[in-house]
């Protein structure tokens, strides 16, 4: 009798916590790389290979190359990449509205492509769970079929943003521009200062900008496994698909 009382309110705790937190469940989705995650790529189990966070970071020794991506634990992509608009890699793209992009992405956006560039181990990190581990160039730890030692990268698909057939430079050309200032009024934008709802950490349009710019995490929350395709638009706000009615692409461009 008692155990049931408790059983209901922390039920009803649960549905009123879910219901008014934007709460990121990062658990059990294509981000949680522990041998229990919820996709195909993650980590063998065993050799303390259950935790989630340490695959993007560390709470020591983390790279400091990556200023935005806090305690990185991943090594510095060492590709060339090739911008959205580029005529070549290595150097900066252009919009139609004339914006040019940044010669490399910054760092919120190459810790993304740290995985996602298609050249990059995906098993790769810096300081490796339990005690000592610390190797500052980055380590790979055994993935699936592949062993300790040996790199796993992002398998041909729509999840490899930097093209594979263009390694070792990765493509941009074909994505949303990244690494970009956001400029008022250049293809369409709306002021920075506008409010906006259902959005996962930002109130306005300048919250989605990091350093001015637009980068991965303008739209996506890495963290936000409850979202279609880990984008910042709360779900349960817009029905299954977080970005309905174009939502996302709404909130910046007035058209
Ligand atoms: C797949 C990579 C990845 C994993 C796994 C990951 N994070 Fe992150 N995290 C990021 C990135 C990228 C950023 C920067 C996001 C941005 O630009 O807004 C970040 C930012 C953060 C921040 C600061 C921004 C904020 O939310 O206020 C915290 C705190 C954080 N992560 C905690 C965690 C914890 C705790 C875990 C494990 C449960 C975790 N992260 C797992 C990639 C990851
Ligand atoms: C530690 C490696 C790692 C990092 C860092 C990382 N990802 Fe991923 N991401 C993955 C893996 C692995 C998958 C699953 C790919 C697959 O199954 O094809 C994935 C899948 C995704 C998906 C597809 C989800 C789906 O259900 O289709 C999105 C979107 C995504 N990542 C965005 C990001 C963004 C944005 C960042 C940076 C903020 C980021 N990722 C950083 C490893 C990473
Ligand atoms: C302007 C917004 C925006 C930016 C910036 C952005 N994305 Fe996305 N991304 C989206 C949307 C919207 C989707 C969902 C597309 C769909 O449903 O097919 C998506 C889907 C994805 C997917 C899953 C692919 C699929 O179609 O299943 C991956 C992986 C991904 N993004 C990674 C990234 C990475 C890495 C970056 C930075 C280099 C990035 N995104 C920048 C809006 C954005
Ligand atoms: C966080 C704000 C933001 C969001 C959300 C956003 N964009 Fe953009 N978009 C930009 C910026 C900044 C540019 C660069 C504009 C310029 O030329 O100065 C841009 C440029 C573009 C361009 C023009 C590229 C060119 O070559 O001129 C297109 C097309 C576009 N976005 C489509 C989309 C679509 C589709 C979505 C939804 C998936 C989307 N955008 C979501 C900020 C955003």
């Amino acid at each position: 009798m008692k155990m049931n009382h408790i059983a209901k309110v922390a039920a009803a705790a649960l549905l009123t916590f879910g219901v008014t937190s934007a709460m990121a469940v990062i658990t059990g989705s294509k981000h949680d790389l522990s041998a229990s995650g919820g996709g195909t790529i993650k980590a063998n189990a065993g050799q303390n290979n259950d935790e989630i966070c340490v695959y993007c970071h560390t709470p020591h020794a983390s790279n400091t190359d990556f200023s935005g991506a806090p305690l990185w634990n991943k090594a510095t992509p060492t590709g060339s990449f090739k911008m959205y608009g580029a005529t070549a890699a290595g150097v900066a793209g252009q919009t139609i509205a004339g914006t040019t992009t940044e010669i490399q992405p910054s760092a919120p956006s190459l810790a993304c492509l740290s995985c996602h560039d298609g050249v990059s181990a995906i098993n790769s990190i810096v300081n490796a769970p339990g005690s000592g581990g610390y190797v500052a160039g980055g380590q790979n730890v055994a993935f699936g079929a592949t062993a300790a030692g040996t790199a796993f990268t992002m398998p041909a698909g729509v999840t490899q943003i930097g093209d594979g057939s263009t390694q070792p430079n990765p493509d941009l050309t074909n994505d949303h521009p990244v690494s970009i200032t956001y400029v008022e009024g250049a293809a369409s934008l709306k002021p920075v200062t506008t409010a906006i709802t259902g959005w996962s950490g930002a109130t306005t349009i300048a919250g989605l900008l990091r350093n001015g710019k637009v980068e991965c995490g303008s739209c996506h929350d890495p963290h936000l496994g409850e979202s279609d395709t880990f984008l910042r638009r709360n779900k349960a706000t817009v029905g299954e698909n977080s970005n309905a009615g174009s939502r996302v692409c709404l909130t910046c461009h007035d058209k």
